[in-house]
């Protein structure tokens, strides 16, 4: 059962300096993607590495009906799952359905509300460079789409995930402050203890439930943006157990597959306190509190 979630692959690599993509992608028998692709890659390379901000981008066709496509499956499933934080989000910054749009915007609007903003991401960045980032006050984002021929798969990050899964929790205030302590904490962390970072950010971020008056709800950005997703962690074939730090640090995770487990989170000031304990017990609290 492959899906998006190879996206997440190879966190851990270094990074790379011009595109590769992976054998499985729909997009490399097209010669145009390709060269697309290969422009977004070095845009936001350029832009990233030289702290530039988020340049504004020329979207196709092809790009507003995969952008369309994706919104137009995913709406129900989201009015019927996701969680509040997430919905208001998106009512908050008014995300375009219709039309691609542009994540200089979206940052620029985030910023007045939450002082958080974006970063242009060039396709996968390592975990201790994304995190920096977030403990920078900044989301890395992609700006690419992934190809026409496949709108519900991707074997790579694009703006579904990052715009649809991730961006409408951003002017969420408890949110960010959270994200970028996970992010400060784990620049102090040792490369083992960034696994356990690295566990709750996938656990947590990425594939989280939320409890919400007596009902789970939807939370993780890597749920949000794969209706696949959504519908399986539901399913009996899914075990859902309640949110613990230290059972959620010990858990490897498979990227490849769909997630056969996943944590139902009591609330995000929960799992801020839990996070809170984690760092003390790596002994990184005196060290974020200087
Ligand atoms: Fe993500």
């Amino acid at each position: 059962m492959s899906n998006e979630n190879e996206a997440f692959e190879s966190q851990f690599v270094e990074d790379a300096t011009s595109l590769i993509l992976d054998p499985k992608h729909p997009g490399l028998g097209d010669v145009e993607y390709l060269k697309r692709r290969e422009h977004f890659f070095a845009l936001a390379r350029e832009y990233r590495l030289a702290d530039k901000g988020v340049p504004r981008v020329e979207y196709t066709d092809n790009d507003r009906f995969v952008w369309r496509e994706v919104c137009a499956k995913l709406k129900p499933i989201h009015e019927a799952k996701a969680c509040k934080m997430y919905l208001e989000g998106r009512k908050i910054l008014q995300i375009p359905t219709e039309d691609t749009p542009q994540l200089a915007d979206l940052s620029a609007e985030i910023k007045e509300l939450t002082g958080f903003g974006i970063a242009p991401a060039e396709g996968l960045i390592n975990f201790r460079d994304f995190f920096g980032y977030l403990a920078r006050g900044k989301m890395l984002c992609t700006q690419y789409l992934r190809h026409h021929s496949k709108p519900g798969y991707t074997p790579e990050p694009d703006m579904v995930h990052d715009v649809l899964g991730h961006v409408p929790f951003l002017v969420n205030q408890e949110y960010v402050d959270y994200v970028r302590l996970v992010g400060r904490a784990s620049q102090l962390a040792s490369d083992e203890q960034l696994v356990a970072f690295n566990r709750l950010y996938w656990f947590g971020i990425e594939f989280g439930l939320i409890e919400e008056q007596g009902e789970i709800k939807v939370f993780g950005a890597g749920l949000l943006s794969s209706i696949g997703e959504m519908e399986f962690c539901y399913s009996d074939e899914v075990t859902r157990l309640p949110f613990d730090i230290f059972d959620v640090t010990q858990r490897d995770y498979d990227p490849t597959q769909m997630q056969q487990v996943v944590y139902v989170i009591p609330s995000v000031g929960e799992m801020r306190k839990q996070t809170e304990e984690l760092i003390r017990k790596f002994g990184l609290d005196a060290s974020l509190a200087s």
